[in-house]
């Protein structure tokens, strides 16, 4: 199915429905050029600096984690309700230990902008460069948040990605 070109405005609604049920997939692409996927369940798209931007946070103990902060670029990838099985496989499973496309039949396709894949069987696809990341700061944290989110305090950094490409199916309305 050909991908056709979109403002980073117009899927917005499908985005954010989809973080929300079964998470979006983020793939990130180590200095060893090997692609991994993790599914997500937070994040934001806006407006910072001026810039189109996705925000993402990914905790410390992901193996995504690593990778991010070797090649600084990340994709966001809207998949199907018919992924929801390789959802939940990527946002239980470890890069650290198999090679998700593999166990999930899914397919890296190369992205037009930066050097991470996307993952072709998705709709909508967002390529993202880090132009900013920070820290969960604890002591800024409203109490409840602290309690509920990090027990562990395995603290979220917090990416800011410029979203320099955006594209989805052209039948996206009829598969969504
Ligand atoms: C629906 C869903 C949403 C998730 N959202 C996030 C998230 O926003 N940030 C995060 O750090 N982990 C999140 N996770 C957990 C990671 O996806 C999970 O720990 C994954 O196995 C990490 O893979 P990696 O070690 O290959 O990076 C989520 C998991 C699920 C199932």
């Amino acid at each position: 199915m050909a991908k056709v070109d979109a403002q980073f405005t117009d899927h917005v609604a499908e985005t954010v429905a989809a973080l929300t049920s079964s998470g979006v997939l983020l793939v990130s692409v180590g200095e060893d050029g090997k692609p991994n996927i993790m599914t997500i369940g937070w994040g934001t798209i806006g407006v910072i600096w001026g810039k189109p931007i996705f925000v993402v946070l990914v905790r410390p103990s992901r193996h995504t984690f690593r990778l991010l902060n070797q090649t600084n670029e990340f994709t966001v990838n809207v998949p199907y309700p018919d992924l929801k099985e390789a959802c939940d496989v990527c946002g239980s499973e470890s890069g650290r230990d198999i090679d998700k496309f593999a166990k999930c039949n899914l397919t890296p396709a190369a992205g037009n902008k930066v050097k991470v894949p996307i993952v072709q069987e998705c709709g909508i696809h967002y390529e993202c460069r880090v132009v900013h990341k920070n820290n969960v700061a604890p002591v800024e944290l409203e109490p409840g948040i602290m309690g509920e989110y990090y027990p562990t305090e395995d603290f979220h950094t917090v990416y800011y990605g410029e979203i320099v490409a955006c594209y989805a199916d052209e039948d996206l309305r009829q598969r969504m």
